[in-house]
């Protein structure tokens, strides 16, 4: 096991019914808060409704900023930032999903910064301060509203980048399955390849003896198995909606990373493809994620035979277990395809005309490299994409 620190101070308030105390424990931080949200969902659904209320009944004043994007933008960001400093707002409450937080957490970081807030994606800034952030989530997916990150896009350079920071983690997030109810059976399917992916990334690794890990992460892909297709089923389903929802930040607060080493070279392909044509992320990761896996699983049979085994159920063949392995794949590329997910670029929508550009920008911001379980040149990069390309 690798030495490791781990801190994951978010709150969590979960449950049903919990956002109707998000003023009392914002007021516990801010009295003057930028209230950030996405298109419109939670406008329709009656919870900003309920937050104002919550807010107001708390003596917390706030100046309202909606429209974030998925994919959120830098421009959005920079409006917050001269938002926040126009109307003397130090605190910033999220509805929403990955990109309403990430948007926030952008914001939190512009605010008290003298040059561009991109300069922290573009790697010229280095956090050394930022607001809190307090988060209403309305979808399991991202892991944003307990993780250290924030990925924002640049229209006008078609890039899209990460920044990480532990000031990024927000003080508190409310988290009530019931919100998850009204989402699009797409985006459900989607947040759930994105938390499996958290868990994955995470799950290949050369670390030697992490045990305890191993099995959390299994235990965590396994609910997300489970529970998937019953909300699918049933949208209404408290319990299951539950489960993925508990997962979602399980997967992605770090504590499945502990005494390990990630791989990441999934996210990093896929934030190309999100990048160049604004695709939902966990419907990227669903073509990405299967693709990177039949380039890599050689790297590591045991590895691969034992996912299969552990979380698929395919059957032990001591003689056999590269076939092993490979129905393990074979059943993730099912899994995601039965959800009603792409799990190919043409099925995703994306022309092939920049594939090899695509490649040359994912191993970019690495040197040249890409991942941590098996490194990545552009020109490995591009035979995944062409993985993600086979007729099925
Ligand atoms: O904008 P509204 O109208 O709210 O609609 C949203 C949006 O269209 C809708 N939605 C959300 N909750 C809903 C709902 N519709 C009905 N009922 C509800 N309860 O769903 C759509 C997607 O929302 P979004 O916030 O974009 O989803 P997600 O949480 O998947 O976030 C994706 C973003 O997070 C980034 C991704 O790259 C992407 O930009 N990520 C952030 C990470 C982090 N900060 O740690 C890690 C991830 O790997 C990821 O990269
Ligand atoms: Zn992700």
């Amino acid at each position: 096991m690798n030495n490791f620190t781990f801190s994951s101070p978010t709150k969590i308030v979960f449950g049903r019914g919990v956002e109707t105390g998000v003023g009392e424990e914002t007021a516990l931080h801010s009295k003057r808060v930028l209230l950030h949200f996405g298109g419109g969902s939670a406008e329709r659904s009656g919870l900003l409704p309920r937050v104002r209320d919550s807010l107001r009944k708390a003596g917390v004043e706030w100046v309202e900023l909606g429209g974030v994007r998925p994919n959120p933008r830098i421009s959005l960001v920079r409006e917050g930032v001269s938002l926040c400093r126009e109307n003397g707002l130090d605190f910033i409450l999220a509805v929403g999903g990955g990109s309403a937080i990430d948007s926030a957490k952008a914001i939190a970081l512009g605010v008290g910064y003298p040059g561009d807030p991109w300069d922290f994606y573009d790697y010229t800034a280095k956090p050394e301060q930022a607001l809190g952030v307090g988060v209403v989530l309305t979808i399991p997916a991202a892991g944003s509203e307990s993780s250290t990150s924030s990925v924002l896009s640049d229209d006008e350079t078609q890039t899209k980048r990460g920044c990480s920071s532990e000031l990024l983690r927000p003080r508190f997030a409310f988290m009530n399955p019931e919100l998850t109810f009204t989402l699009p059976a797409y985006q459900t399917a989607a947040g759930a390849a994105d938390i499996m992916a958290h868990i994955m990334e995470r799950y290949f690794t050369n670390a030697r003896n992490v045990a305890l890990t191993d099995r959390l992460c299994e235990a965590a892909l396994r609910t997300v198995i489970d529970n998937l297709p019953r909300v699918l089923a049933a949208p209404d389903d408290y319990d299951a909606r539950a489960e993925i929802m508990w997962a979602g930040s399980i997967a992605h607060n770090d504590l499945l990373g502990t005494g390990r080493e990630g791989d990441w070279a999934s996210h990093g392909i896929e934030h190309e493809l999100s990048a160049l044509y604004d695709v939902a992320h966990g419907a990227g990761l669903a073509v990405v994620f299967p693709a990177w896996m039949k380039f890599a699983w050689k790297h590591d049979v045991s590895r691969f035979a034992r996912f299969a085994t552990e979380v698929w159920g395919v059957e032990r063949d001591w003689l056999d277990p590269e076939r092993v392995a490979l129905e393990g794949i074979r059943r993730l590329e099912a899994f995601f395809s039965a959800s009603g997910l792409p799990v190919r670029l043409t099925e995703l929508g994306i022309p092939l005309d920049r594939l090899d550009e695509m490649a040359a920008r994912a191993v970019m911001k690495g040197n040249g490299f890409l991942g941590k379980f098996v490194e990545l040149d552009a020109q490995e990069v591009r035979i995944i994409l062409q993985y993600a390309l086979a007729p099925r």
